[in-house]
């Protein structure tokens, strides 16, 4: 693993895939409009990848770049470019997905105890529309892990990744649920059971929790990246063979190691994959889950073979972190998703407050928020809230 020297102030957005021919030439192919989630629209200046940078200046935002001729956009012109903050209330670890020009959103409902879904044509629709509930632990379990549930379009088939025990915290494990249809808000869902892992594996799944897990699609190859924790919780990934199962024994691709990844509690999980003029960013959250929880960032060249844990480069510092002077506590968690003009958007969660009673898992104010994203000079992620963007709705409440 390579490491970046220098602070690194970035933000990321997704693109559309750039070819990865020899010496590049620039021709993006256009994403299948199911890969609109970890693929968004951008004009790639050059296909020859930059340079392994060393030192970052943080430079002035860059305006987000144009969508790319042709590229995919929203079937529907902006609603408005100020998004709701909170978008949502009492759903930390939000995901939102944007499929054929329409967003549905999920996160982990307070009582850990079932997923629903929201759909809408925009972002902010999604803070008025009405969730529906389409799956429920079995009730007879007295325990209630239901985590973090993402859906995916995956191999052809609508999917919901999320970590489910039914016995206790130390059994939660990677598990997934499959659409049996085509209308992920009205057919229903099957529950698949814990993630299997690949023929020689013994370890995927098995030793210790197993969380927060998301996939994505390079090259022709689907990849899953989820958190497990053997002693800390450390980032995994490996090729998919279907929605359902690894293809390949797990790399692991980060644990913690900074100082910022380890306070309270060693972590690394909520993984998010974002596109961009080549590269590959993977977003993940660190240290426990009051104020000090933050975000780190792993990129790669999107030539690379994301099997080799050589070909990454972690970020050595945050980036992004709680703000006091906005009222930004504990942030991480997020997702990417393409906004109503096509914009590059964070959808992630915090609170509002700093201190904390009790289990920061019990507290359930971690709302999920909005985050425009734009680039440094070299194209490179850039993470921040402009306080114009914040708390600028009375709290929806949304069944809580
Ligand atoms: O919010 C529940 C769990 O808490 C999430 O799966 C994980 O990212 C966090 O630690």
């Amino acid at each position: 693993m390579k490491r970046i020297l220098g602070l690194v102030c970035a933000s990321a957005l997704c693109v559309l895939m750039v070819g990865c021919a020899a010496g590049g030439n620039g021709t993006v192919a256009l994403p299948d409009t199911h890969d609109a989630q970890t693929v968004l629209t951008d004009t790639v200046g050059s296909s020859v990848l930059p340079e392994k940078k060393t030192v970052f200046e943080s430079a002035a935002p860059q305006a987000a770049a144009p969508a790319a001729e042709g590229a995919e956009t929203s079937s529907s012109p902006s609603v408005n470019d100020d998004y709701i903050s909170p978008l949502v209330t009492l759903r930390a670890d939000p995901y939102l997905y944007k499929h054929e020009g329409r967003y549905y959103f999920t996160g982990s409902y307070p009582e850990y105890d079932r997923i629903e879904l929201t759909t809408a044509d925009s972002v902010n629709g999604i803070a008025a529309a009405v969730p529906k509930e389409i799956w429920h632990m079995d009730a007879s379990f007295g325990q209630k892990y239901v985590w973090a549930p993402e859906l995916h379009y995956v191999m052809g088939q609508w999917v919901i990744y999320f970590a489910y025990s039914q016995t206790g915290l130390w059994d939660i494990r990677c598990c997934a649920l499959r659409c049996t249809g085509d209308d992920p808000m009205h057919d229903e869902w099957e529950y698949m059971g814990v993630m299997k892992k690949a023929v020689g594996d013994s370890f995927s799944f098995s030793s210790g929790m197993s969380l927060d897990m998301t996939v994505f699609e390079n090259n022709g190859k689907w990849y899953a990246i989820w958190a497990q924790k053997p002693s800390a919780s450390n980032l995994y990934l490996a090729e998919l063979a279907d929605p359902f199962t690894l293809a390949t024994e797990p790399i692991l691709l980060t644990q913690p190691e900074y100082s910022w990844e380890m306070v309270r509690e060693r972590v690394n999980e909520g993984p998010a994959v974002l596109k961009h003029a080549g590269k590959i960013f993977v977003s993940f959250s660190a240290a426990a889950t009051g104020f000090e929880y933050c975000m780190g960032l792993l990129e790669i060249d999107a030539c690379d073979d994301p099997m080799v844990i050589e070909n990454w480069t972690k970020y050595p510092e945050p980036v992004f972190q709680t703000d006091e002077s906005l009222k930004i506590y504990g942030p991480g968690h997020n997702c990417f998703v393409e906004g109503d003009n096509g914009e590059p958007l964070c959808i992630l969660h915090f609170r509002d407050y700093k201190d904390i009673t009790g289990d920061s898992l019990l507290d359930f104010n971690r709302h999920a928020h909005v985050m425009k994203i734009t680039f440094d000079k070299d194209g490179t992620p850039q993470f921040r809230i402009d306080p114009e963007d914040l708390y600028n709705s009375q709290f929806t409440d949304h069944n809580k």
